[in-house]
């Protein structure tokens, strides 16, 4: 054991020859380097995260230590490593450990540099040259490891297909359940329409829709959409995908500043329905963009120009930059390199997510039934990690 606490000495270091390990003892917080990477802790942080059988239940992976009791001004009695661990003894005793793997894993340092998700970022010939095949639904029913790779490809691309799927709601509601739990909404649990107008929103006509992100009016947008076109007798009716987050990546390249306004100001999305049967009025409030702070990783976009509210969140002089970059934005997803056009047939369910790629779809003539349903976003990401998969 190489002994590191000395707490009269700002840095002491300690090497092993294993791996490139180096540690040193702040007398405020130690600082810890693993390969070549410099961590700084924070000694409540490391006893409030200590695994040891007292202080967390590693069978439920809760913690069973009350932070709330924790003497904030704690200081080990002692620290050292040994074989790649970070032993520290705490007053009264306590022995907490940690592998300097699991440290480097979990520390800031550490998560600012990895994605939380990594992404293939797309316009339409970077998704057209990837050739990803579609999922069958024979195989994709009773075969874990075809989920397996539609969910990997879901996550990399935020759309997945499958396909020879019996064209019926029954059948749609099937194959979804495959993946996750149905998000319940106004609409239903899973829905079905054609252009006749029973509901107060303009999807439930024949005109074209300019690309968008569904129901940005929810505190939390619906997490995954799920369309299958049962049937079309007529023309036009393609629908439109366009990556959210390689646009907003173009603007955040050539623009920082107004990336982050877009980022930092939020907006309010609403729905107002009013018809004999339906009565809503739903409020959204959250930035166009949303990053996560540590890495500033795109994590949600919100774009829907039909449901953006009244813009009353912003004082003046932000008002006019608002408009600029929102523009900036709008200019970007609108490029036609970005569209992705798909003619959606009977048989072929798309799932899209609907935090990153907005969808729309032509105008069309003719009788047409399209059925889908949203999913829980927690429960997909969660059937993504159980097969292994960074989500
Ligand atoms: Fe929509």
């Amino acid at each position: 054991m190489q002994p590191i606490a000395d707490t009269n000495a700002p840095f002491l270091y300690c090497t092993s020859t294993s791996i490139m390990i180096s540690c040193a003892l702040h007398v405020k917080s130690p600082e810890v380097s693993y390969e070549g990477t410099p961590m700084r802790f924070n000694y409540v942080w490391l006893r409030d995260h200590c695994r040891s059988a007292s202080s967390y239940n590693s069978a439920t992976h809760q913690r069973s230590l009350d932070t709330g009791s924790l003497e904030l001004t704690l200081r080990p009695e002692s620290s050292a490593v040994e074989d790649g661990q970070l032993v520290l003894t705490w007053p009264g005793g306590h022995v907490s450990e940690f592998s300097l793997g699991w440290l480097a894993e979990n520390s800031y340092e550490g998560r600012k540099t990895v994605m939380e998700q990594p992404r293939i970022l797309w316009n339409a010939n970077v998704y057209q040259n990837a050739r990803i095949s579609a999922a069958k639904w024979d195989k994709f029913m009773s075969c874990d490891s075809e989920l397996k790779k539609f969910l990997q490809n879901y996550l990399l691309y935020g759309i997945a297909f499958v396909d020879d799927v019996p064209a019926t709601v029954e059948a749609t509601e099937e194959v979804t359940r495959r993946v996750s739990l149905i998000r319940e909404t106004t609409y239903g649990r899973m829905w079905s329409f054609t252009s006749d107008f029973s509901r107060g929103d303009t999807a439930y006509s024949q005109l074209a829709l300019d690309r968008h992100t569904d129901t940005s009016y929810f505190q939390e947008p619906c997490g995954i959409q799920v369309f299958h076109c049962l049937r079309h007798e007529g023309s036009g009716g393609e629908t439109l995908l366009v990556d959210g987050f390689y646009a907003a990546e173009k603007l955040r390249q050539h623009s920082p500043e107004n990336f982050e306004l877009l980022c930092r100001v939020p907006i309010r999305h609403e729905y107002i329905e009013n018809t004999e049967n339906h009565q809503n009025h739903m409020t959204g409030i959250g930035p166009v963009l949303n990053v996560y702070p540590w890495n500033s990783e795109l994590y949600m976009i919100r774009y829907n120009n039909y449901d953006r509210s009244v813009m009353n969140t912003m004082p003046h002089d932000i008002i006019r930059r608002w408009y600029v970059a929102h523009r900036q934005l709008t200019t970007e997803l609108r490029r036609p390199e970005n569209e992705l056009w798909v003619k959606l047939t009977p048989g072929k369910v798309i799932f899209i997510d609907n935090w990153r790629v907005l969808h729309g779809r032509e105008s069309f003539t003719g009788l047409r039934q399209l059925c889908g349903c949203y999913l829980t976003r927690d429960d997909v990401l969660s059937a993504a990690r159980c097969f292994g998969l960074q989500a």
